[in-house]
């Protein structure tokens, strides 16, 4: 059971309560599944003094004062200053004690431009926000410092989560600073090594099953309802709250000039929702005056929300068997689809996908404005191409890619690329045709000065890689 506080004493804050999504019910405490004991649909979390702003007892943030006190606090030596989550904790809901926030100085990415990846998107404006400069490596840190807290709060020992590699990278560093256990359940073999070493140096009690990422979610579900442990997946609401915060930090960064489209990449949904959350958020707040257009982008071979907002407008979603090379996004029945599905339809945002290639060859480009992610985060990008030629982006308008994981996520995606290997034997093979001018496989050589000043002048020949 997770007991949601009701104030916090002291330092400023908001007054936030739990809301069920379907019936909209309110909650004060939460079963540990974190599902609406009426209608089972997910919760979340809202600010009731935000519509009441300006009556005597409100606990709504002084706007006047917000945009200044978040810029003052990046000078403030506090953990919790330092921390680019809890920076914007009048956003946030309150821990009894924020001094006990567990935190590893999360947030605080960069925003970059990407100028050549802008001409080849053909657009004019085009940044990324990098969440995988994240002290894990991915975006899952914003959240995950907000949900460990919590569950620390509540007094839990163990935190457990089903994962793709970055949750539960994520999950087992924060149980670690938190002084409590965690536990990972991930599908055998499709989990980067990278990932997993992490769960393994932070100390996870870590699970390979022999199922996809939704089995994993199945299995999980079952647990927590016989041991007292604290899911942190994404359907905890506390995750969504801290990884709104990416959207805030990002509008700081752009002088809260809101850009014309955000875009996302899209396996669970949680990602999405949060973003979106903080942009309605914020419009409603008044700090910003219009909302960003938020798309989600799918591979092709895990694309259950695509579908479900094709074939079914939205209203349902069928789970598929979830196939790519981005190992991230292989999720078949994401469980936040329908907080996905609002922030689509109140941004106005679009959902497209894209192919194995289509991603490969957007990961090379972005790497070749000096920019490292992980295949999924390279959706984005490949999301981006499409939605221009199809004129949903115009060329003068701003956009904003949200890569999500750090390029050493996953070294051996990046690796088979350049060697040529990625799609030797796949279906795709022949299609990969495209992608030679963007390789550039290591060479093996003598340690001759000669040869290396030959292989010089030729790499100068050749030009560089488009
Ligand atoms: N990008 C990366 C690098 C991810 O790790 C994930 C999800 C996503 C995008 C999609 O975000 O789920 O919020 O829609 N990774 C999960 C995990 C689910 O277990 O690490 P989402």
């Amino acid at each position: 059971m997770i007991d949601h506080p009701i104030s916090a004493p002291g330092i400023e804050h908001s007054l936030s309560r739990l809301r069920c999504i379907g019936c909209g019910a309110v909650h004060a405490t939460v079963e540990q599944d974190f599902r609406c004991p009426d209608c089972r649909d997910l919760l979340e979390i809202f600010y009731p003094d935000w519509q009441n702003r300006g009556t005597m007892q409100t606990t709504a943030p002084d706007l006047e004062a917000l945009k200044p006190l978040w810029q003052q606090r990046k000078t403030s030596r506090l953990a919790i200053d330092e921390s680019g989550v809890w920076r914007f904790r009048e956003l946030l809901p309150a821990l009894h004690d924020w001094n006990a926030a567990t935190t590893l100085c999360e947030g605080n990415t960069p925003v970059y431009e990407l100028p050549s990846c802008a001409r080849i998107a053909g657009v004019k404006q085009l940044y990324a926000k990098h969440q995988g400069m994240n002290p894990t490596g991915s975006f899952k840190d914003t959240g995950m410092t907000v949900a460990a807290s919590f569950a620390r709060q509540n007094g839990y020992r163990w935190v457990a989560c089903a994962s793709t590699g970055n949750t539960s990278a994520s999950m087992a560093a924060y149980a670690a600073r938190g002084g409590m256990r965690s536990l990972v359940l991930i599908p055998e073999g499709k989990v980067s090594w990278g990932k997993l070493s992490q769960a393994l140096d932070y100390g996870a009690v870590t699970c390979q099953l022999r199922t996809d990422f939704d089995g994993c979610m199945r299995v999980l579900n079952e647990v927590v309802k016989r041991m007292p442990v604290c899911l942190l997946n994404s359907v905890n609401p506390y995750r969504i709250e801290g990884q709104k915060t990416g959207a805030i930090e990002l509008l700081e960064q752009l002088d809260w000039q809101v850009p014309d489209h955000v875009i996302v990449p899209g396996g669970n949904l949680g990602n999405a929702s949060a973003l979106g959350k903080a942009f309605l958020e914020l419009l409603e707040l008044g700090l910003i005056s219009r909302l960003p257009k938020l798309s989600v982008i799918q591979a092709e071979g895990a694309n259950p929300l695509v579908r479900c907002i094709r074939e079914r407008r939205g209203k349902k979603l069928i789970p598929v068997q979830a196939e790519t090379m981005a190992t991230a996004l292989r999720i078949g029945n994401p469980a936040s689809w329908r907080k996905a599905v609002r922030v689509l339809e109140a941004t106005g945002g679009a959902v497209e996908q894209v192919s194995e290639i289509e991603i490969a060859q957007a990961k090379a480009e972005i790497g070749a404005d000096g920019i490292g992610s992980e295949p999924a985060s390279a959706v984005t990008l490949a999301g981006l191409k499409k939605l221009v030629k199809q004129r949903f982006i115009k060329i003068q308008e701003t956009v904003v890619l949200i890569l999500t994981g750090h390029l050493l996520k996953d070294p051996e995606f990046t690796l088979k690329f350049h060697r040529g290997d990625l799609f030797r034997g796949t279906e795709h093979e022949r299609e990969a045709a495209v992608l030679a001018s963007h390789q550039r496989a290591p060479i093996i050589l003598d340690p001759n000065v000669d040869v290396i000043v030959k292989t010089l002048e030729q790499a100068e020949k050749n030009g560089p890689t488009k």
